[in-house]
């Protein structure tokens, strides 16, 4: 295989990533800090709904960006505001690349603003394939702090699995657990900015309190899955309903299909209904996707990996 001059043989010319999006099963949501960011207490779970990111050498200067996908993947800004823009720029700029720039490809499953961190994701596999296409000597440690400072939600999506999450949500431990467990994901029709449902829940004067439920942990230690569904609390659900009313329309109907429980995804408006299996999971999204305020239905499963690459 003939390899570019322009770099030494052995070096790659793409890395291809993949990449999960999450649920939050538990969102504990305490006082607004100094910071400008609430302190959280909050449960993270990879799910099997995944974004592909792949990078490429490029001879032109800076990070040139190509978004594919069906449904809302027109809405992904494909300027420098785009967050998996911004983890290649800090590379360029933090490890002084001796490139001219990179070419991103975003393959979009995961749902745009759906309170699933799909930008998010992005970020933290476009920290990695750029990591790997520029041989950069970026621990695992290392890439999580700048993943930090990317987002609250980044520093996860490199490492999946169920995490708890402290801090800003970024103080991260993983969690033990058993089992997977299935979802039915309703996409909504268009996205919720998350600043906007952190603001409402302030508005709402909802008391902080980021205790995360014990018998959440527990269920997810011993594999329970009637224990995790009895146990699934997001604390922004109340203020994304406020926002968005329809929100608790579907998930109550989701629950009259016969779901364990249903919660909203992060800020939403996705939301998950917990069920026991695949076959139970079919009739759920059946119901679901006669309801008019659902764009579509999702079978996923967690926990899973995070950014991966596929090369
Ligand atoms: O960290 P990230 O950029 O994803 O956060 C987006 C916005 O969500 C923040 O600007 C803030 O308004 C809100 N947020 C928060 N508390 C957190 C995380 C996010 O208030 N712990």
């Amino acid at each position: 295989m003939s390899s570019s001059p322009s770099h030494p043989p052995t070096s790659l010319d793409e890395v291809r990533v993949r990449v999960p999006g999450k649920l939050n099963l538990a969102l504990c949501v305490g006082d607004l800090a100094d910071d400008g960011y609430h302190r959280l207490g909050t449960v993270f779970h990879a799910v099997s709904i995944y974004d592909v990111v792949t990078a490429r050498r490029s001879a032109l200067a800076g990070v040139n960006l190509h978004v594919k996908g069906n449904g809302d993947a027109a809405d992904v800004p494909a300027d420098d505001t785009n967050l998996a823009v911004r983890a290649a720029n800090l590379l360029l700029d933090r490890f002084h690349v001796a490139e001219p720039g990179v070419e991103l490809e975003l393959r979009k499953a995961i749902p745009v603003a759906g309170g699933m961190a799909g930008g998010s994701a992005d970020a933290a596999a476009t920290l990695l394939a750029c990591s790997m296409l520029w041989d950069l000597d970026t621990g695992p440690s290392e890439l999580h702090d700048l993943a930090a400072e990317l987002g609250s939600d980044v520093p996860f999506m490199l490492h999946g699995g169920n995490a708890l999450g402290r801090g800003r949500g970024t103080d991260l431990v993983p969690l033990l657990s058993r089992g997977s467990y299935h979802w039915v994901l309703a996409l909504a029709h268009g996205g919720l900015s998350t600043p906007e449902v952190f603001r409402r829940f302030d508005e709402l004067g909802i008391p902080g309190d980021t205790t995360v439920p014990e018998g959440l942990l527990n269920g997810l230690a011993v594999g329970d899955v009637d224990m995790v569904a009895a146990n699934l609390r997001n604390d922004l659900q109340a203020a994304a309903i406020d926002l968005r009313p329809e929100i608790g329309e579907v998930l109550q109907a989701g629950v009259d299909a016969g779901a364990l429980a249903g919660v909203l995804s992060g800020s939403g408006p996705t939301c998950a209904f917990l069920v026991r299996s695949e076959a139970q999971a079919q009739d759920v999204a059946a119901a679901l996707s006669r309801h008019e305020q659902v764009r579509a239905t999702k079978y996923v499963e967690g926990p899973v990996p995070g950014a991966r690459s596929m090369s």
